[in-house]
């Protein structure tokens, strides 16, 4: 379980955060919305400790990490396949290096272990034919589907995040991406995933939580969601139908 107790964030004098207060349990499927500059990605970085809470703690499978070292958060940070939204693969590395990355860092594993393994996980997310293209070859989906497969390279993760996984793909594409998303999620592996689209949100998540002006609008379920009160939420999500009519 991921829980944040009345976490505090700020980058120097902009206040992100303000008394954040959440538990997200692993196997649980969340969408956290928001609009750009509302903290989405500053979440997915608390979790990973990658940045610090200036108050409050979190606390990842019973470990309060908020003072973990660098050390310590190498396990914290096993837990997890996390794909950037920058989700930048090694621009000088073909495909295979890129997914052999990890492998060949954190791992023992032989030549023909990390071949094998590079193959059945190109394979799982449909791009096995990539394996030899440079990232510059690889169109948008299949990019992302690299960056998706080489999160999962480690096979330790109980959960996935995600930063905005379809933003800048066509129609098609962000489909199948969702598709992939909920393929993966199976098997008691839930994940976070931000985003600001509504439509690819509601085609994979449980949960939705809407992040404004550093708390939670909202944290509830589909019906919920569809069914808010709250202007402010029907407004964004009337928004986002009609820029992107395609998903709901
Ligand atoms: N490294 C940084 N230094 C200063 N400000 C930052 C930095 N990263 C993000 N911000 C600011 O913090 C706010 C939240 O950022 P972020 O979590 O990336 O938002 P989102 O992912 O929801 O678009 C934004 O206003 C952004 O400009
Ligand atoms: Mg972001």
């Amino acid at each position: 379980m991921i829980r944040f107790e009345e976490v505090n964030f700020a980058y120097g004098a902009r206040s992100v955060l303000r008394s954040v207060s959440l538990s997200v349990d692993f196997p649980e499927r969340v969408a956290v919305l928001g609009g750009s500059g509302e903290g989405k990605t500053t979440i997915l970085k608390l979790v990973l400790g990658l940045i610090r809470p200036d108050s409050g703690s979190i606390i990842v499978d019973g470990d309060d990490i908020s003072h973990k070292s660098e050390g310590e958060l190498r396990e914290t940070r096993m837990k997890f396949s996390i794909v950037f939204q920058e989700g930048a693969l090694f621009d000088s590395l073909d495909v295979k290096e890129n997914v052999a990355f990890c492998l060949r860092e954190y791992t023992e594993m032989s030549e023909d272990e990390i071949d094998a393994r590079v193959r059945h996980i190109l394979s799982s997310v449909g791009v096995e034919q990539a394996l030899e293209l440079m990232p510059e070859e690889l169109s948008g989906g299949m990019h992302r589907r690299v960056s998706i497969a080489r999160s999962l390279a480690l096979d330790t993760p109980r959960m996935f995040l995600y930063d905005e996984p379809t933003t800048g793909l066509d129609p098609i594409n962000a489909d199948n991406i969702c598709r992939l998303i909920a393929e993966l999620s199976k098997e008691g592996k839930g994940f976070i995933m931000v985003t600001h689209k509504v439509s690819d949100a509601l085609k994979v998540a449980d949960r939705f939580i809407f992040l404004r002006d550093g708390s939670l609008l909202f944290d509830g379920n589909r019906h919920e969601l569809l069914h808010a009160d709250h202007p402010d939420i029907k407004l964004f999500i009337n928004e986002l139908c009609i820029q992107d009519p395609s998903g709901l």
